[in-house]
């Protein structure tokens, strides 16, 4: 078949070149060349898909505007991925329809949660997982790993329905295609019309047109456009796992995030078992929430219950100190950890991984000036367990007492918990949120809990089960959180 001819488009001016150049002709400007293909090919191969008119002609029909309030549809129902956390997320599920990105650095188990949600969907919905990656024995390999006996008692309603006997058009069933291509990929769909749709992933995706190779900007852009395409026509909510680059940032640039409805990653630390799920972008719902999954020998398990992961447990040590944050709507109980030592380094060292670098210096700042230690001659390092990120202000009191009590080698008591956020004149502000914080402390075993003042709780002590310790300054609360004085020796 003859090849149908690219354009290589400037993306600064626009301008068309038939060939590439490192240097755009007519700007000037370096690398900005991207092969694109060029539409409506008189072989129909680059008119893959074209939304159907009702005249059966070429021409689309004309469409014309209507009444917000009476567009005559139902509210779109969303489709229960059958994992709370996942559906979290996404602000309550799947939207039929709608282009979905999983991004995440690899080997951190998008493949393993996609599969599983394909497989819990498949309960009540037709789904089809196209893998890119790996091929079809891979995949049933690892799909049989997973569907044992205990995710199908979790899974019970799609636990019986094998993906290969299920007729496509049943309205259940996980179908299985292994295919790089994207016209195979894009005919299988619209044969199927699933339901769900899994592309695993976007940069393995080739489209034929094109000579550049999987994974680059022309062919992630294309791929994406034309599945988007397909998704929407048909109603296909449809889920694409895109890379990470060695950057950090999800490969085929800011291209995608752009074109998607939902941008998800997925992270973690591939060392330890859990993995947090988080919307970088959300047309369908707001994007703080956060989904927490553990990475077992079965597959990846929801943690309903994160406080407890984030809560380091073992034995009290100094510096150890635990805050209440907030991700999402959800409070989290987290434990945070300092270390202070005498620095043998011109201007001392100071490191923070789980809170913002600024944020622990101006807190230094102020315990140096209204505490009266002498920071200036200590490293100072600190860490959040369970390598979440607390951007939130309220946890300022666990971070300078967590700090305070290594500096002054002192153990905080480990039935307590710290809110609250640090002005810079020492005193200690009212955090938002503040009853569902501690309900969510007692809820874990801890009795008490030092506040700000004057926060106006509308539940007493009792009913909360917490012996609550208002305090309206940084040197009230940590006298308060240590039972001494930390400026005096
Ligand atoms: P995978 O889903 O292949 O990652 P990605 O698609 O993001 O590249 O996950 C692979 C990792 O997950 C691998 O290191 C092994 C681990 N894993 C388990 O620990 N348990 C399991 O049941 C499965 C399927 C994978
Ligand atoms: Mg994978």
């Amino acid at each position: 078949m003859a090849r149908s001819v690219s354009a290589y488009i400037c993306q600064s001016c626009g301008a068309q070149s038939r060939q590439f150049f490192g240097r755009c002709a007519a700007c000037g400007s370096w690398n900005s060349l991207v092969e694109q293909a060029q539409p409506a090919g008189r072989d129909g191969r680059t008119d893959r898909f074209r939304q159907p008119t009702e005249s059966g002609g070429d021409a689309p029909a004309p469409k014309r505007s209507t009444p917000i309030q009476d567009q005559g549809t139902p509210p779109l129902a969303r489709l229960d991925t059958g994992f709370s956390e996942l559906d979290r997320v996404l602000g309550g599920g799947l939207v039929p329809g709608a282009l979905v990105l999983l991004g995440g650095d690899p080997g951190i188990g998008k493949s393993t949660l996609l599969l599983q949600v394909a497989q819990a969907m498949a309960g009540h919905c037709s789904v089809l997982y196209v893998s890119a990656e790996e091929s079809a024995q891979q995949v049933r390999l690892r799909w049989r790993r997973l569907v044992t006996p205990s995710l199908q008692e979790k899974t019970s309603a799609s636990a019986n329905r094998l993906p290969r006997e299920e007729p496509p058009s049943s309205g259940g069933g996980l179908q299985l295609l292994a295919e790089t291509d994207l016209d195979r990929v894009l005919e299988e769909l619209e044969a199927l019309r699933p339901a769900v749709a899994v592309v695993d992933s976007i940069q393995a995706l080739h489209d034929p047109n094109l000579s550049s190779a999987p994974g680059t900007v022309a062919q992630v852009r294309e791929c994406a456009a034309a599945l988007q395409r397909l998704a929407k026509h048909h109603g296909v909510a449809l889920v694409l796992v895109g890379h990470v680059t060695k950057e950090g940032v999800l490969a085929g640039p800011k291209v995608l995030e752009h074109l998607v409805d939902a941008v998800l990653t997925f992270e973690g630390d591939r060392f330890a078992s859990h993995r947090l799920l988080r919307a970088a972008k959300n047309r369908f719902g707001a994007t703080y929430e956060l989904g927490v999954f553990e990475m077992r020998d079965g597959g990846l398990a929801q943690v309903t219950n994160p406080s407890e992961l984030f809560l380091g447990g073992g034995e009290p040590s100094s510096g150890t100190a635990t805050i209440v944050a907030f991700e999402g709507t959800r409070p989290l109980v987290v434990e945070l950890q300092a270390l202070v030592s005498t620095t043998s380094y011109a201007s001392p060292r100071r490191t923070a991984t789980g809170i913002g670098t600024n944020r622990l210096h101006q807190i230094l700042a102020v315990i140096e000036k209204h505490l009266g230690l002498p920071l200036s001659r200590f490293d100072c390092y600190l860490a959040v367990a369970g390598g979440l990120q607390v951007d939130e202000p309220a946890g300022d009191l666990g971070v300078a007492a967590a700090v305070v009590a290594s500096y002054r080698d002192l153990i905080l008591p480990p039935d307590t918990v710290l809110i609250g956020e640090l002005g810079l004149g020492g005193q200690l502000r009212p955090v938002g949120q503040l009853e569902q914080r501690l309900q969510e402390a007692s809820r874990l075993g801890f009795t008490r809990a030092i506040v700000p003042k004057g926060t106006g709780l509308g539940v007493s002590e009792a009913a909360l089960g917490l012996q609550l310790l208002e305090s309206s300054s940084l040197a009230e609360a940590i006298v308060g959180a240590l039972g001494v004085n930390p400026a005096e020796e």
